[in-house]
């Protein structure tokens, strides 16, 4: 049997890995700006991980919902006391796309309603509800289409308030800031205005912290910068280091049911062990502070490039806008550089998600192997 083959992949075979490098199988050492998709969050193969998910291997690796365990209690906690959501629940399911249907399903038994607002250019995800709300007709097959959604352009806060004002819509879904589709942090006062609409129109703001969450942008949620307060935000990526994990924090007006919401795998021993050592890493290494201040050189390293037109995002999740088509420039950075980066929808960006962990020296090495690669001649005008 062959691989359904659906990833166009990079002509890279890994071996293993060490904080913000991985190695082929030659052990060629590569810097890792992309961390699998924003996933690797407390560096690669980080011996607290591996120590607390081999001994919880030893110690029971799997039992379902079905019974108490203790550590799920406790990532629950902790993740309340980091993020500052205290008050909040946390629901724990296997990936970001599950994260979001549960979320979107969690609105909708709240208030009744179905239909779904969100944002040119969002990406929430492939399975059916998920994939509904996101802005990629090429990624929908007929099977989910159907249900009532509603894209919208950001920013545009009258068009907001009359879809809202009509009194029918079951959510507001934003990214905390916005990857797959292209760097784009939403203004504080259009997140504002999202808050305030959803509250005097009862409908509920979800907050999709998948890729923005964690503390890769600085603060442990993107959308704290905003001050603002979603309903129910979703997780995933960073929260397990690459073990596959998800989850939605629900603000306490949402009642809990027995049957309401299930996962088989979901908050299992493993998975559980893995957030619980995530977080830890990230308190005590004080990784969410590392994210603002090393971000903020490695903004200030990238706008001195004159090739650059400009540098979007926050923290750790980066957009690097080039005039033209990036394809070669990241090419050479794989082939020439050894240096993995990511893409976005737009074609003339490198999206940069390196671990939480990097630091000033490599940045400095990131800079160097990027100034070598990217066209030089006559700056773009800024
Ligand atoms: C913002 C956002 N939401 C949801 C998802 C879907 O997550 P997953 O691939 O774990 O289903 C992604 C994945 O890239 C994402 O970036």
């Amino acid at each position: 049997m062959e691989l359904f083959d659906v990833y166009k992949m990079l002509p890279v075979e890994l071996a293993y890995a060490k904080g913000y490098h991985v190695y082929d199988t030659q052990s060629n050492e590569y810097l890792d700006f992309y961390g699998g998709h924003a996933v690797i969050s407390i560096g690669h193969s980080h011996v607290k991980y591996i120590a607390a998910l081999t001994k919880q291997l030893h110690e029971i690796s799997y039992y379902s919902n079905a019974v108490e365990f203790k550590l799920r209690n406790e990532v629950a906690q902790k993740l309340g006391e980091l993020s500052g959501y205290d008050e909040y629940q946390l629901f724990l399911c296997n990936s970001g796309a599950e994260a979001i249907e549960n979320a979107l399903k969690l609105a909708s038994f709240q208030n009744g309603k179905k239909k779904i607002v969100a944002f040119k250019g969002g990406f929430h995800g492939r399975t059916s509800a998920a994939v509904s709300i996101t802005d990629n007709p090429k990624i929908q097959a007929p099977v989910n289409e159907g249900g009532e959604v509603v894209i919208l352009e950001s920013e545009n806060i009258e068009l907001l308030e009359k879809t809202l004002a009509a009194g029918d819509v079951c959510a507001v879904v934003i990214e905390g800031i916005r990857g797959v589709g292209g760097i784009y942090v939403p203004s504080n006062f259009f997140l504002k205005a999202i808050e305030e609409l959803c509250a005097k129109h009862e409908a509920v703001f979800i907050c999709d912290e998948i890729q923005s969450g964690y503390g890769r942008t600085g603060k442990f949620f993107a959308h704290q910068h905003a001050g603002v307060k979603p309903d129910l935000i979703t997780v995933a990526k960073g929260m397990a280091n690459g073990f596959p994990v998800g989850g939605v924090l629900i603000h306490p007006k949402f009642k809990p049911k027995y049957g309401m919401l299930g996962t088989t795998f979901g908050g299992n021993p493993l998975a559980c062990a893995a957030c619980m050592s995530v977080l830890d890493v990230l308190e005590k290494e004080e990784l969410v502070e590392n994210a603002a201040k090393v971000g903020t050189y490695l903004k200030e390293q990238l706008e001195s490039i004159p090739a650059i037109k400009t540098v979007v995002g926050e923290g750790l999740m980066l957009g690097l806008v080039f005039e033209g088509d990036v394809k070669d420039i990241q090419h050479a950075l794989v082939e020439e550089e050894r240096v993995l980066t990511g893409s976005s929808s737009r074609p003339n960006e490198i999206r940069l998600l390196p671990p939480l962990t990097i630091d000033v020296p490599a940045v400095d090495d990131f800079i160097a192997k990027l100034k070598k690669v990217v066209p030089q001649g006559v700056p773009v005008e800024k």
